[in-house]
């Protein structure tokens, strides 16, 4: 049926009942529905046919539904990534840190999985290659689609998510992303998430190889679901998990803590010892909204983790304490909007930062960072910014 008549807008009443999102998301799902079912109508209708709403006699495929046809068949174009100016505000200072053992980068600031897409989405936007890394979505075995809305709640000074690991599974990550990232010239860290410890195993075999990817981040804050644990919450699990994954890869092995266990320095130790390179501190803390009107989590899944400024403390403390614990090094994560609080967590013991939740708002807060972090070495004629780092623990302090 190529000649369906355009429909007429349908108004939809807002209903009382309902919160606002809520009608406002009904309303578009409904006009989504009525545009898909349109454009399937319209789907080789000739130029004329669309606007008579009239079949044409007799006629093949048009040139251009046959170029558009080929176009749509063909893969995805390579990223292009934006053109490099010959200097910046960084270039001249000694910015590189090891932000893992045998993961040497040429600044310590990087973006936080989940909340920079697969990198390729924001080469347009900004210079990737300033960054001193980028670490993926989290990346699981199978494609997820992820959770069901709401996924994202705000917050005072922060944002509660529960997008449940939507990504398309290790190969097609490893198939579609890898020439790009390589293309970037950015290092990949990727994010590797699992509910056992075969599963993590799976992701990082299928991605070795994979051009631009550096190291591997162990997401542990998954329930494991053969005995309901969360490898981030026990040592020994996140042990035997950092074990088994050292033992498939020689690229470097982070573990990404979670502050939700009970105790995160004995998890960080245990990882050490069983071979990590790193650790990074943190990822997001679990926490509720409800909708009061409703009487409902806003949440699809009620719970969800909390990012942003408002965990910035709970992430320099636990950062704190890890340094004092462990001698890998530790990025650090949570709530970091600007080269203040990225030197919080340096001086607090951490040898690089991930910025999140921040870019959301404003996608160049990570170079903003670099650039702020540049003007700080100058200022206080450091001769790199490693320096500063594990200034303010204990042991440095006279
Ligand atoms: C929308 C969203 C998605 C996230 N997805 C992941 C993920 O897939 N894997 C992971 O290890 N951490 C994930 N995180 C946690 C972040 O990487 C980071 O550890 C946390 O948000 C704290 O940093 P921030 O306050 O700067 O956002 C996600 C965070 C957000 C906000």
């Amino acid at each position: 049926m190529p000649w369906r008549r355009p429909r007429k807008k349908v108004e939809r009443p807002i209903e009382v009942t309902r919160s606002i999102e809520e009608s406002l998301e009904d309303a578009a799902a409904g006009e989504e529905e009525e545009d898909s079912v349109d454009l399937a109508g319209l789907d080789d209708a000739t130029v004329v046919e669309a606007a008579t709403g009239e079949p044409e006699p007799e006629r093949g495929a048009s040139d251009l539904a046959l170029k558009l046809r080929e176009t749509l068949a063909r893969e995805p174009a390579p990223a292009r990534a934006r053109p490099r100016a010959t200097t910046y505000p960084e270039s001249g200072v000694d910015l590189a840190v090891d932000a893992a053992r045998g993961l040497r980068l040429r600044n310590p600031v990087l973006t936080a999985s989940g909340t920079f897409g697969q990198g390729i989405e924001y080469a347009e936007l900004i210079d990737v290659a300033r960054l001193g890394a980028i670490v993926n979505k989290g990346t699981t075995p199978n494609m997820r689609p992820g959770n069901p809305q709401y996924r994202i709640a705000e917050t005072p000074s922060g944002i509660l998510n529960s997008i449940g690991l939507e990504n398309p599974g290790a190969v097609e990550v490893a198939r579609r992303y890898g020439v790009q990232w390589a293309a970037l010239g950015v290092p990949v860290i990727v994010n590797v998430a699992g509910y056992s410890v075969e599963d993590y195993v799976y992701v990082v075999s299928e991605m070795a190889g994979t051009p631009g990817v550096v190291a591997y981040e162990l997401n542990v804050s998954c329930p494991n679901v053969k005995d309901g644990m969360i490898f981030g919450s026990d040592p020994s699990l996140a042990a035997e998990l950092t074990r088994a994954v050292k033992a498939e890869t020689d690229l470097p092995v982070i573990v990404k803590l979670t502050p939700n266990a009970p105790d995160v320095v004995a998890v960080a130790r245990a990882c050490e010892e069983a071979g990590a390179d790193g650790v990074t501190a943190i990822n997001t803390v679990l926490g509720m909204r409800i909708d009061t009107r409703r009487r409902r989590p806003i949440l699809g899944t009620g719970s969800g983790g909390l990012s942003g400024p408002a965990i910035r403390p709970i992430a320099v403390h636990i950062t704190y304490q890890v340094a004092q614990a462990v001698g890998i090094p530790i990025m650090g994560a949570g709530g970091v909007t600007s080269a203040e609080d990225a030197l919080e967590f340096l001086m607090a013991g951490a040898s690089a930062v991930q910025v999140g939740t921040a870019t959301f708002a404003d996608p160049l807060v990570p170079l903003k960072v670099i650039e702020g972090l540049a003007a700080y070495v100058r200022e206080h004629g450091l001769r790199s910014i490693r320096e500063i780092v594990g200034t303010a623990l204990p042991r440095m302090v006279e």
